[in-house]
C-alpha cells in the first residue's frame, strides 16, 4: 500500500539494503548476508552501517535539505547500536524510535502469508522461529534502552494496516 508520509523523511530499510547488497554480484558480502538472513541472525554492523551511511550521504549530497531519515529495522542488537554510536557520534540526532508492538503469533502468521509471494528466504516457519529468538535475545533489550531514554513511541501493530498507519501519522503530527 503506497500511502506516503508528508514529513520529508527519507525511508531507509536496513533489511532491504542488505537484501539488495546480497544481490549485487560485485559485493564480497553476498554469501555472508544470505547466511545471516536465513538464520535470522544480525549481520555484523560494519556492513549494515556502511550501506546506511552511503544512502544517507548520497541523499544529502543530492539535496542538502534532505537530512531527515526514517531508518527501519535498525539498531537490532548491541553491535548495531555500538556501530551507530561510533559512526554517527556528533553527526546524527535520534529523535524517537517507533516500536511496532505485535505478538509473535500474529507476526508469524503475517510473514507466512507474505512468504507466499515475497520470495524471501526468511519468510518460512523455521527462519521465523529463529528471528523471534533473535528479537527476544538481542533486539528487545535495545528497545528497552531507548525506552529508558524516553524515546520510544509504541504502536499497537496487531491492528489493521489502516489503523496502524493512522497511529503512525498521529505520532509524526506531534513529533515530526
Ligand atoms: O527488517 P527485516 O525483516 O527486513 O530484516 C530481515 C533480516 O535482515 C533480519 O532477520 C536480519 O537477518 C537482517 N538484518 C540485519 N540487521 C539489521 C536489519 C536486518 O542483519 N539491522
Ligand atoms: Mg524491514
Amino acid at each position: 500500500r503506497k500511502k506516503s508520509i508528508k514529513y520529508g523523511y527519507t525511508h531507509l530499510s536496513a533489511g532491504e539494503l542488505l537484501r539488495d547488497e546480497r544481490k549485487n554480484p560485485d559485493s564480497q558480502y553476498g554469501e555472508l548476508i544470505e547466511k545471516y538472513i536465513k538464520e535470522g541472525k544480525i549481520v555484523p554492523v560494519e556492513i549494515t552501517i556502511s550501506l546506511l551511511k552511503r544512502e544517507m550521504d548520497e541523499t544529502m549530497a543530492a539535496n542538502a535539505q534532505k537530512n531527515k531519515f526514517l531508518i527501519d529495522g535498525f539498531p537490532r542488537n548491541q553491535d548495531n547500536l555500538q556501530g551507530w554510536n561510533k559512526t554517527m557520534d556528533g553527526k546524527a540526532d535520534v529523535s524517537f524510535v517507533l516500536f511496532f508492538d505485535c505478538n509473535n503469533e500474529i507476526c508469524i502468521e503475517r510473514c507466512l502469508e507474505r512468504g507466499k509471494s515475497s520470495g524471501r528466504s526468511d519468510d518460512n516457519r523455521e527462519s521465523l522461529e529463529k528471528r523471534i529468538q533473535t528479537y527476544l535475545q538481542s533486539t528487545k533489550p535495545i528497545i528497552d534502552l531507548y525506552e529508558e531514554m524516553g524515546k520510544v513511541k509504541k504502536i499497537d501493530a496487531s491492528k489493521s494496516v489502516d489503523e496502524v498507519f493512522d497511529e503512525v501519522v498521529q505520532i509524526f503530527d506531534k513529533e515530526g
